[in-house]
């Protein structure tokens, strides 16, 4: 998972360093065109041939376009240019690339064949996750799902999985769908599409295909939530390696046209903006009344404003993140004698090294303090005996595992089993001169193994090989964050103050199938394991409501979610978490399905002070057989502040700091009110937003309109505001932009002005024949918010060249041009950088001379035209010339 100190790097002091896997990369040249209405996809094909080839087709009913790949790479953003100004062209977008966001996989089983734990009998569902989002109710009230056909958009599944039904096709559980790319895809490669949406090789299309579906018969008592429910299956993921938005697009739209109820998708990549063009071909699937569920994202350790498209788009329901209350584990097994008695099993996992096979030895602890905070950090006493017969028990924590394992090693130890201190086991890594094998136990083993060994017990311990060990699972309670929101789990809201994401389901901590490959069961964590149940629970209201719309349900979830308090990690807050953290909170299905008060909303959002809108109407409506009376009330949630209270100017991480400072809210009718059986009302919210906060650190204030009935119905109204200017708000990072040498990637340093780049001859620069190393300008700047529009501008600075006879003026600027990918639209907050070879975005290379980067980043809600609405930087002038080819270049390639 992105962790906090990604954030950190991303923004510290070197100001430099690889993108995130959740940033969308853009593939070279290539771009989605949707074609204005009435338009012949085939004559627009021709006039582009021999220029392009073709991508993809992607003609449907709600999206006529194709993806297109320019043949010159170089020529391209020029061609595009040319492309988007015809007639026929409606719009045109590059095409990004999407990964699976990334989750953690806690463990793994080893195949179909393990059998040791019990089955889950019928009709009594204690699946957890089940139980915290009232899903068993409706189980347990016979409904299933059944009927509803249910699209999953991601890496396939592994229908073959005997608790996935065994067999792909009509009348089989996974009854749809289709290969967009084959195994061999990778992201930038040319897709391989067969009929075939088989997973047996990645395991997270799979893990959340469970989670919808799972059937009975498997061991461990994993019941999918909508077990009646028919699959459709669209992969569009290899076994590694990203997706392309026009890839997206397409399984989108075919999930669509093959009659699917209820499209779920845990796939996205760092945005913050409606606008993108996957988020819009799944906002238009929305309006025609096809419920959309996408996963919110992986990130919430960036804090505020981090939302993910197309998670972020207009309509689409955004899934966010709750801990499970039990923390499973598949464990390898393992068996110990006390004082030569009988074979007791244990569970443990293995880490790496892990040559565990055959490994039948006495167990020896550092210490019998099973509090220790810092056991084993130290070099051990030189009374310890030799280790090499042992093995040795350390408890985690304060060093990292390599100290730990390098100090016993030390002693001649070669198997070192952790104990925990914390919930459940981790998979942990150490690989030190010596070390054989490693593994770790749960904290109560650990207990259980060193009051032995205290008592003056032998205990000899039988391990065994994990990779072929049967496994078993341990259920341990989660004493950490049962329930409450994952630390991972993305925020909110957009850049535009739209309200994401809509509400949360459990996706910390989530036992499911996975491909019989990979070991046929798996604990994963992740805003994509939270979507899926989602997903299910909408099937489950479809079948007890009859209706489908999205907006009725998501009103229904939303309104009859329970919100939860701020959780950071180790310690929970008195205070509601806010909004853009948990949307409505966690989903309580039974209520949602059977809910006879209805919202015509499902949040409101005041936006920014800029464009505060107080005054919001709502309608309440009376579904119900009898009279109710209902009062509202104002429950706040915490504000949270997007920036950190410090000079760095950068968006705090999480934790970001919360504090309590709530908006007023009033309401007309003010009084409680009577509503007769099928009679509405519409309520006036009028909000008055916090006044004693900082606005420059852009604080987002958030909480719920609680609606209570006297029929015992308990309701709430997600909504949020920003008590400051979004377009105050500065995004480009103030002396964030920085020019270095290429070569100095690891550690770049600011070149002095006027530095001189020999850049290879035009066209050479991927020409490893004649170079195979060069040195080129690196542009590197910093966005702290989004930035709808970022300009860089190649600007003329010595006149003795000519370029400057060529030079324009933009917005105030002299410029020759834009270098590739420039402008750049939509960008999340982030780093862009970019390595200049002397090439304009019109595939032409700029004269030798003196030249700087002008960098114009547009604020939120900005207007393009006013040069006063970016934030603007510049780089120091350097100067460029071009190499001549290499005598060795020539003789090597003979040209
Ligand atoms: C994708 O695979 C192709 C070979 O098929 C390879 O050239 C390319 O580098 C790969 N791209 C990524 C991002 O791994
Ligand atoms: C989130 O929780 C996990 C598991 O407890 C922990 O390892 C991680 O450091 C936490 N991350 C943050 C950003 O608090
Ligand atoms: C672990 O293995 C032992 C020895 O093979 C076996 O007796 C025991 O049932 C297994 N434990 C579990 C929990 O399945
Ligand atoms: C472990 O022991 C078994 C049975 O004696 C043997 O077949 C196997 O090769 C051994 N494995 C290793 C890694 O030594
Ligand atoms: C887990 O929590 C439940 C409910 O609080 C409790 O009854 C049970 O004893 C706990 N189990 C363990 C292993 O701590
Ligand atoms: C906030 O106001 C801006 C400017 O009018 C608008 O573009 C944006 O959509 C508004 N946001 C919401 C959530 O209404
Ligand atoms: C809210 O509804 C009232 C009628 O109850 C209407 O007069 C008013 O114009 C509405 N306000 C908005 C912002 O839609
Ligand atoms: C409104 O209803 C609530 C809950 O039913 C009740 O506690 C409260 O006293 C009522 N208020 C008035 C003014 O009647
Ligand atoms: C860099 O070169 C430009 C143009 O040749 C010149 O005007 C400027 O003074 C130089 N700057 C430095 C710091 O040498």
């Amino acid at each position: 998972m992105v962790r906090l100190s990604v954030a950190a790097v991303l923004f510290g002091a070197a100001a430099l360093a690889q993108a995130t896997k959740a940033i969308p990369a853009i593939v070279p040249g290539a771009y989605i065109v949707e074609y204005e209405d009435g338009h012949d996809a085939a004559a627009f094909l021709s006039s582009i041939e021999g220029e392009a080839s073709l991508r993809r087709d992607l003609r449907f009913k709600l999206f006529k376009g194709a993806s297109i790949q320019f043949k010159d790479v170089e020529k391209a953003e020029d061609m595009a240019a040319k492309v988007a100004a015809m007639p026929t062209i409606k719009q045109m977008w590059p095409v990004k690339r999407y990964s699976v966001p990334q989750h953690t996989v806690h463990s793994t089983g080893n195949g179909i064949h393990d059998v040791l734990a019990r089955r889950q009998s019928a009709g009594n569902d204690a699946f957890t996750p089940h139980l915290m989002t009232q899903v068993n109710k409706l189980r347990d009230a016979g409904i299933t799902g059944a009927g509803i056909k249910i699209a999953i958009i991601d890496t396939g599944t592994d229908y073959l999985h005997p608790a996935l039904g065994g067999c792909f096709g009509p009348g089989c559980l996974v009854s749809y769908g289709s290969d967009l790319v084959g195994d061999f895809f990778n992201g930038t490669n040319t897709a391989q599409p067969d009929p075939d949406p088989l997973d047996n090789c990645n395991g997270h299309g799979t893990h959340v295909a469970g989670i919808i579906a799972a059937q009975a018969n498997n061991p461990y008592g994993i019941i999918g939530a909508a077990q009646g429910a028919t699959l459709g299956s669209y992969r569009v993921f290899g076994c590694t390696g990203d997706a392309g938005n026009d890839i997206l697009i397409a399984a989108y739209n075919m999930a669509y046209e093959d009659g699917s109820d209820i499209i779920t998708c845990s796939v996205g990549g760092a945005s913050g903006w409606t606008e993108d063009a996957w988020a819009v071909a799944v906002s238009r699937i929305v309006e025609n009344g096809v419920p959309c569920l996408v996963s919110a994202g992986n990130d919430g350790s960036k804090g505020l404003f981090y939302s993910s498209t197309a998670a972020n788009g207009k309509r689409v329901t955004a899934i966010a993140s709750a801990d499970n209350t039990l923390s499973p584990a598949l464990l390898s097994n393992a068996t110990f004698t006390v004082n030569g008695g009988a074979q007791q099993s244990f569970g443990f996992t293995a880490g790496d090294p892990a040559a565990w096979a055959n490994v039948t030895l006495p167990l020896w602890a550092v210490s019998f303090n099973t509090s220790d905070p810092a056991n084993g950090c130290a070099p051990y006493p030189a009374s310890t005996p030799d280790l090499s017969g042992y093995i040795v028990l350390v408890r985690r924590g304060t060093c990292t595992f390599v100290e730990k394992v390098t100090n016993a090693v030390a002693k001649g130890a070669k198997y070192i089993m952790l104990y925990n201190n914390v919930d459940g086991t981790a998979s942990v890594e150490a690989n030190v001169q010596g070390a054989e094998a490693i593994a770790m136990v749960a904290a109560d083993q650990g207990a259980a193994f060193i009051s032995l060994l205290e008592a003056g017990s032998k205990v000899v311990v039988s391990m065994a090989d994990a990779a072929t060990a049967p496994k078993f699972l341990v259920n341990l309670n989660n004493t950490l964050s049962p329930g409450f929101l994952s630390n991972y789990t993305s925020w909110g809201p957009t850049y535009e103050v739209d309200v994401k994401p809509q509400f949360a389901s459990p996706g910390g901590m989530i036992l499911s199938t996975y491909p019989r490959a990979l070991g046929a069961y798996a604990v994963l964590s992740g805003t994509s394991m939270a979507c899926p149940l989602a997903a299910a629970v909408y099937a489950l209201i479809v079948n007890v409501r009859g209706t489908k719309d999205p907006k009725t349900i998501e009103n229904l979830l939303s309104a009859t979610a329970n919100p939860n308090v701020f959780h950071d990690g180790n310690t929970a807050s008195p205070l509601l978490a806010p909004v853009p953290q948990q949307g409505g909170g966690l989903i309580q299905a039974y209520d949602a399905a059977y809910a006879t008060t209805l919202l015509s909303v499902s949040s409101l959002s005041f936006n920014d002070t800029d464009h505060f809108n107080p005054v919001q109407n709502f309608t309440i409506s009376n579904e119900g057989r009898t009279a109710v009376t209902y009062s509202l009330a104002h429950m706040r949630a915490a504000t949270g502040y997007t920036f950190s209270n410090d000079s760095t100017g950068v968006p705090a991480a999480f934790p970001n700091e919360i504090i309590d400072s709530p908006a007023k809210l009033s309401f007309v009718p003010s009084g409680n009110f009577t509503l007769a059986a099928g009679q509405r009302r519409i309520v006036t919210v009028t909000a008055v937003a916090p006044t004693d906060l900082d606005a420059k650190r852009l604080p987002v204030y958030s909480g719920y309109v609680s609606i209570n009935g006297s029929d015992g119905s308990s309701l709430s109204l997600p909504y949020l505001g920003v008590a400051g200017s979004m377009h105050a708000a500065t995004v480009l990072r103030p002396s964030g932009t920085l020019l270095s040498h290429s070569m100095d990637d690891n550690r770049p340093v600011p070149v002095a002005a006027n530095t001189t780049f020999v850049l290879p001859p035009a066209g050479h620069v991927n020409d490893t024949a004649y170079f195979n190393k060069t040195d080129l300008p690196k542009l590197a700047m910093s966005l702290v918010m989004g930035s709808a529009l970022v300009r860089v501008d190649v600007v003329p600075v010595s006149n003795c060249s000519t370029a400057a006879i060529n030079a324009t003026t933009v917005l105030g600027t002299e410029t020759l041009g834009q270098p590739p990918t420039y402008p750049s639209t939509y960008n999340p907050r982030d780093q862009l950088s970019f390595e200049w070879d002397g090439r304009l975005a019109d595939g032409s290379y700029v004269p030798p001379g003196v030249y700087k980067f002008a960098v114009k980043a547009l604020r939120i809600f900005g207007d393009p035209d006013r040069v006063e609405d970016y934030d603007a930087d510049e780089t120091v002038p350097f100067k460029i010339r071009y190499s001549s080819l290499s005598r060795r270049g020539v003789s090597r390639t003979g040209r």
